[in-house]
């Protein structure tokens, strides 16, 4: 690889990776709060009967998708403009812990929005069944990161949070 060609060091996170960070927040949110009418909709079309198509249904599946492009989006940004340095004094496995947490947040959430797709335009209930426990999975998740963030903020009060607010060239 050419010198120039290398991934580029940040010193923080752009105003793009913030603000997709925070759409993302919003729609998973959107996704887990308004989910009624997609749970009802499957469940008639699994029974055979009328689907009772609805613009909740349509939003699901359209936030969904968005989230899907957004991980993935996210994920060249994160090669291609690299992320800021871990804050300083953290241990290498609270390192490798908040890595590791990360990288599963943009994999689950990948696969939360592909089984759900191969699900909906499929018609395959395994898929279904495993767009369930994903998830599960990536609400547990989601609720460890928010828990290390308000760590962050409140006990260690390293100010990680204002990474994800102010952004850096
Ligand atoms: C990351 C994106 C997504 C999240 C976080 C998400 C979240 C959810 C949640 C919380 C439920 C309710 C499950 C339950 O009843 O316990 C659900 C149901 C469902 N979602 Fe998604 N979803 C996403 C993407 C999608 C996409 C892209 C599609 C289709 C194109 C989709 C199709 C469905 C279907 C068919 C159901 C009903 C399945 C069932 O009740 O067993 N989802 N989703
Ligand atoms: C209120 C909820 C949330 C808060 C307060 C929050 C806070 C933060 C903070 C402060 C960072 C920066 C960490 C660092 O610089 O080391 C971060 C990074 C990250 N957050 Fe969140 N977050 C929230 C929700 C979410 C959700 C719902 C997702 C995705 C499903 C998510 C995915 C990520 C990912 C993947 C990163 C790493 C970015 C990267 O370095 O590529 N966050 N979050």
């Amino acid at each position: 690889m050419r010198p120039d060609a290398a991934p580029q060091i940040s010193t923080g996170y752009s105003r793009l990776q913030i603000a997709l960070h925070w759409v993302t927040v919003g729609l998973i949110l959107w996704q887990f709060v308004a989910n009624e009418a997609m749970g009802q909709a499957w469940r008639a079309f699994r029974q055979g009967t009328e689907l009772p198509l609805s613009a909740l249904v349509a939003a699901h599946v359209f936030a969904g998708l968005a989230l899907l492009a957004i991980a993935f989006w996210r994920m060249i940004l994160r090669v291609t403009r690299n992320a800021p340095p871990a804050p300083a004094g953290q241990t290498a496995a609270l390192r490798a812990a908040a890595a590791a947490v990360h990288g599963a947040l943009y994999i689950l959430t990948v696969a939360v929005a592909v089984s759900g797709a191969v699900a909906w335009f499929g018609g395959i209930a395994t898929a279904a069944e495993a767009h369930e426990f994903l998830k599960t999975l990536l609400l547990v998740l989601i609720g460890l990161h928010v828990a290390a963030a308000l760590w962050h903020q409140f006990w260690l009060r390293d100010g990680l949070m204002e990474r994800m607010r102010r952004p850096q060239a």
